[in-house]
Formats: structure tokens, sequence, C-alpha cells
């Protein structure tokens, strides 16, 4: 079995030393400088382990991301053929601001196992596993989704809370579930913390759902599939250049809709470590001569845990 504890471990070192190599620039204003240097940071480490990688999601495609491309192979090529999908800085605005929200993550499956998704937008919807399958559908009418997810967790609807990305495009949403009488969690960023919130009731949020990149979306999926939670996602082609590169991609049916297990098919293993403070794990601490980082492991046969990691500050 190629992922096994030692991955993981292995794993949690690379986005943990993300995060940290990151930290220098947070409160800078400067996105693309803090990005890159969890980019460098992710890429060296990846390509230091014994696996045969290639990435999946990364940060673009090889015309516009010189680093973490989708297609270039990592690893020394001598273990496990794996698929793997980054996001070394996801929330840039985040740590550009130096506020809460920003993280470190990847996903990583055996070969053939994550869906190979394209750089666009995906509509999707979360719940969390105390809500039966078919309570809730992507295609239902909102208010459908929301009466139905009532009833099973015996709630009345103005105790509902949904989390969703605060964007013009979701405008009617909002305004719809305001009319509901829901309750919002609007967030300005980062739509993979934003979906792990349907994990856990301590969140309290019962449902996530709207319009977000598509790569976080599949990212999201691989530690919702730990949870036992339900995803659907279906990506938005809205220019002929995006339509061109769905079908390169062998994406046939630009309209459908997809269940979490055919964008994460089998075992997969997430790790997201906080570079900011965030809802899920704490930010990176300095304690003397060390950095202390926190960093959400899920392995669906092995394990869902936090764990913590001291690296010495070079
Ligand atoms: P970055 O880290 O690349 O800045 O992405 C942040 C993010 O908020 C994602 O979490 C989300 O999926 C996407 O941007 C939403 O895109 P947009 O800002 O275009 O609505």
């Amino acid at each position: 079995m190629s992922l096994n504890k030692d991955l993981i471990n292995k794993l949690v070192k690379v986005t943990s030393r993300a995060a940290i190599n990151c930290y220098q620039y947070l409160g800078k204003e400067d996105k693309k400088l803090a990005d890159k240097a969890a980019t460098d940071s992710m890429r060296n480490d990846l390509n230091n382990l014994e696996i045969n990688g290639e990435v999946v999601i990364g940060e673009g495609e090889l015309d516009e991301a010189p680093m973490l491309y989708i297609g270039e192979k990592l690893g020394k090529g001598n273990g496990p053929n794996l698929d793997i999908a980054v996001d070394p800085l996801e929330g840039t605005n985040f740590a550009a601001k130096n506020i809460p929200g920003a993280i470190s993550v990847l996903a990583i499956s055996e070969k053939g196992n994550l869906f190979n998704a394209p750089e666009t937008y995906m509509n999707k919807i979360a719940v969390g596993s105390d809500v039966p399958f078919d309570a809730t559908d992507l295609d239902y009418p909102l208010k459908k989704n929301i009466y139905n997810i009532a009833e099973a967790k015996n709630k009345n609807i103005n105790e509902l809370t949904v989390c969703i990305l605060d964007r013009p495009r979701h405008k009617e949403i909002i305004e719809e579930l305001k009319l509901l009488n829901v309750k919002l969690k609007l967030i300005s960023d980062g739509d993979i913390c934003g979906a792990l919130l349907v994990t856990d009731s301590k969140f309290n949020v019962d449902l996530f759902l709207g319009i977000g990149g598509g790569p976080e979306g599949v990212i999201s999926a691989s530690a919702l599939d730990a949870y036992g939670c339900k995803f659907q996602g279906r990506f938005i082609f809205n220019t002929d250049k995006d339509k061109e590169r769905a079908k390169k991609m062998g994406i046939k049916d630009l309209m459908k809709k997809y269940e979490l297990n055919e964008i994460v098919k089998g075992d997969s293993i997430f790790c997201a470590t906080g570079i900011t403070s965030t809802e899920i794990v704490a930010a990176i601490k300095k304690e003397n001569s060390k950095f202390v980082t926190e960093t959400l492991v899920t392995h669906k046969k092995t394990t869902i845990e936090i764990i913590k990691s001291e690296e010495a500050i070079a």
C-alpha cells in the first residue's frame, strides 16, 4: 500500500515547511511573493520524496506557471505512482494582509484517482455526514435543500447556517437565504476551509455552497471523503478557451455534475497546515528557536487528526 503512515508523515512536513517558508511574507501586501515562497518550498520538498508523482492540480498550465504546473513530474521517480493536487498558499489575500484563513494544502492519491480539474470555476455543495445522502443535491431548488437539512437535523430553519463566498455572483442565493431566515456565513476567500466547516457540528455550518475554484473543489473533496460528507461539483466553462481546454482534458459532457467518488476515487491523503489562524488549524507560532505548526491530516482508511510539528528556525 503506497498511501501509508510513512508517506503521511512526509507530506505533513511538506505542507508544514511550505507554510513556514511563506511566514516571512505575511502582511507584506504582496500575494505573489507569499505564494512563490510556499510554492518553491513545496515543489522542492515533493521532489525530494521517493515517489513518482504528477501534478494534476497545481499553479496553472505550463504556459502560465513555471512551478507545480499541471503535468509536472515530481519526486525522485523511484516510488509509487501518485497523483498530486497542490495549493501551496490557499488564501493569497489572507497572507498578503496577514489576516486569518491562509493555509498550505495538498492532496495525494494513487495514479488516476484524483480528478484532473481544469482551471475554471466550480459550482459546489457540501453537507456533513449527519445529513442523508439524498436530502441535498446541487440541482435541487435552494429551498428544498434548506428544508431537507432542517428536517434531517431536527432544527428550525433559522437555526441553520450556510457558508458561501461573499461574491456578487452569489447575490441572488444570498438574498434568498436571507428571505428564508437562514444564518449566513459569508467568507471573503478560502473556500477549501469553507467547505471543511461542514465536517463537524462544532463549526456550526450546516451547508456549504456556491461557486469557487474548481481545483479547490477537488482538494476539498479529498478531505470531505474521509469525513463521510457529501460533496458535488459542476465545472463552469464560460469562455471558448475554457471549453476547448476541457475537451482536451477529456471532459466530454461540460454540464456534468460530479459526485465526490468521481472526483476522488479510492484512497487519498489530504494535508492542510495553518499559516495564519483558521477555524480548522492554528496559525504558525514562532517559539524561541523553532516554528510550531498545526496540520489537519485526513486519510480515509486510517486517520483524521491534527498533527503538531516543530521545525528549527534556520
Ligand atoms: P487564492 O488563494 O488563489 O487567492 O484563492 C482564494 C479563493 O478564495 C479560493 O479559495 C476560491 O476557490 C477562489 O479564490 C474564488 O475565486 P474568486 O476570488 O475569483 O471568486
